[in-house]
């Protein structure tokens, strides 16, 4: 067997031969050029309809429309235009507008000074002709200052200058489901939407089932059967393939085992950056054996401080309830509730404890899926709490506390 220095030396040595750009872990990249067509086949099916997709967190929405659907609505003849919600969850109609007035800008500003010279008469020239005065640039009615009405202009606009439709990608958009005010946003999208139906086309992306699931069922509610609700598919196998021939690659008399990989890769809930993370380390080791590696991803001193800082920060409730459901165990029974309610510190009611699970939901710890009830959205974080905490106060019946299982 080598050493890891041994080891080491190989895969540098292998990366540097390697003719063309360095290829790493990190640089694998899986595209899906077929999924943004049939996306955009489905939207211009149905104009005036946007497609809702879903997904959980992390698991590669943002890069997907940024890598593939970007590029491919490009190539169909749209002009795509991103916003995302989360990051302005406060002002979320004012992110949309910004990306949209960038977009016009982009559209009618040509990018060297120079070119916008030309494209403006020139009223006068300086007696040396060194000062150019510039002839009035074109002026057009200003845009309202009402987001909605801005909103409804910009589009207009857009898709006329473009001369082409506008696909607008709303990423994160149950972020609206969670905002005051989100309802009359989501009112104005749609109504923009649908007067401008054949100048804009709409995809949306969302975290949380349960908030995207929420805002289209809601009967009365803005979006009710307005978008179509599509799961958004995970990576498939050929991701797992990319990183165990790079690992080859690397340690040319070792193979890694693609099924083993998958397993590993459902477990971490289909993140990709997480299993590149996963066998990066691994390569760094010349490790093959996948379960080992996740089992030292889990006591990594990278995770653990982060994982447990979330739990530190939380209130003795809320921390009690996470330790239930990382058990498997249902918060709201009633013996838990009974058992809960024996610990001084924590007090609990029925009330409190779906008080505590909501708040969590909120903060995106929790999701709640239809028929499956409150899980822990992490599936790292909820086998941490698992193994580092014991609920005695459930097991024993009696008062307890919150006990770390001894090491
Ligand atoms: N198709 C892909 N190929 C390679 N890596 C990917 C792919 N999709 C996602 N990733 C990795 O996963 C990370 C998280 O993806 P992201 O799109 O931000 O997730 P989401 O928007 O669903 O939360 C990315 O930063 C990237 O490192
Ligand atoms: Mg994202």
């Amino acid at each position: 067997m080598l050493s890891i220095v041994a080891e080491l030396a190989i895969a540098i040595f292998m990366t540097m031969n390697n003719n063309g750009p360095m290829k790493t872990f990190d640089s694998i990249q899986i595209l899906r050029p077929e999924l943004a067509t049939s996306y955009l086949a489905l939207l211009t099916a149905q104009p005036g309809r946007p497609i809702a997709l879903f997904a959980p967190r992390r698991v590669g929405k943002t890069y997907f429309l940024d890598g593939d659907l970007s590029p491919a609505a490009e190539k169909a003849g749209f002009l795509p235009v991103y916003a995302d919600l989360w990051l302005n969850r406060t002002a979320p109609l004012d992110a949309i507008n910004q990306a949209l007035e960038e977009a016009l800008d982009d559209v009618n500003v040509p990018h060297s000074v120079l070119g916008r010279m030309v494209k403006t008469p020139v009223r006068k020239v300086g007696v040396l002709g060194a000062s150019l005065g510039l002839g009035r640039t074109p002026t057009r009615r200003d845009l309202p200052d009402k987001p909605e009405l801005r909103m409804d202009t910009l589009i207009a606009r857009l898709a006329n200058d473009a001369g082409k439709p506008v696909l607008l990608m709303l990423d994160e958009i149950q972020a609206l489901a969670h905002s005051a005010g989100g309802d009359a946003v989501i009112a104005s999208i749609r109504a923009v939407l649908q007067k401008h139906k054949k100048k804009v086309f709409a995809v949306f992306t969302g975290s949380s089932q349960e908030a995207l699931g929420e805002m289209m069922m809601s009967a009365g509610g803005p979006m009710y059967q307005f978008a179509q609700l599509l799961t958004f598919p995970f990576l498939e196998i050929e991701f797992l393939e990319r990183l165990a021939a790079h690992f080859s690659e690397v340690h040319p008399r070792k193979r890694l085992d693609v099924v083993a990989l998958q397993r590993v890769f459902e477990h971490i809930g289909f993140k990709p950056a997480l299993m590149k993370d996963i066998v990066k380390e691994m390569s760094a080791e010349g490790q093959t054996d996948v379960r080992l590696a996740l089992e030292k991803f889990m006591k990594d001193d990278r995770n653990v401080p982060a994982w447990q800082g979330v739990f530190d920060a939380l209130q003795p409730l809320e921390q009690a309830v996470l330790v239930i459901l990382a058990h498997g165990i249902a918060p709201m029974g009633k013996d838990t509730i009974m058992a809960l309610s024996t610990i001084p510190a924590v007090n609990a009611t029925l009330a409190k404890v779906r008080a505590a699970l909501d708040r969590m939901r909120k903060a995106g710890i929790l999701c709640n899926p239809p028929k499956v009830g409150y899980m822990i959205e992490d599936r790292l974080f909820r086998d941490y709490l698992a193994t580092t905490y014991q609920p005695n106060y459930i097991t024993n019946g009696k008062i307890g506390t919150l006990r770390r299982i001894q090491e």
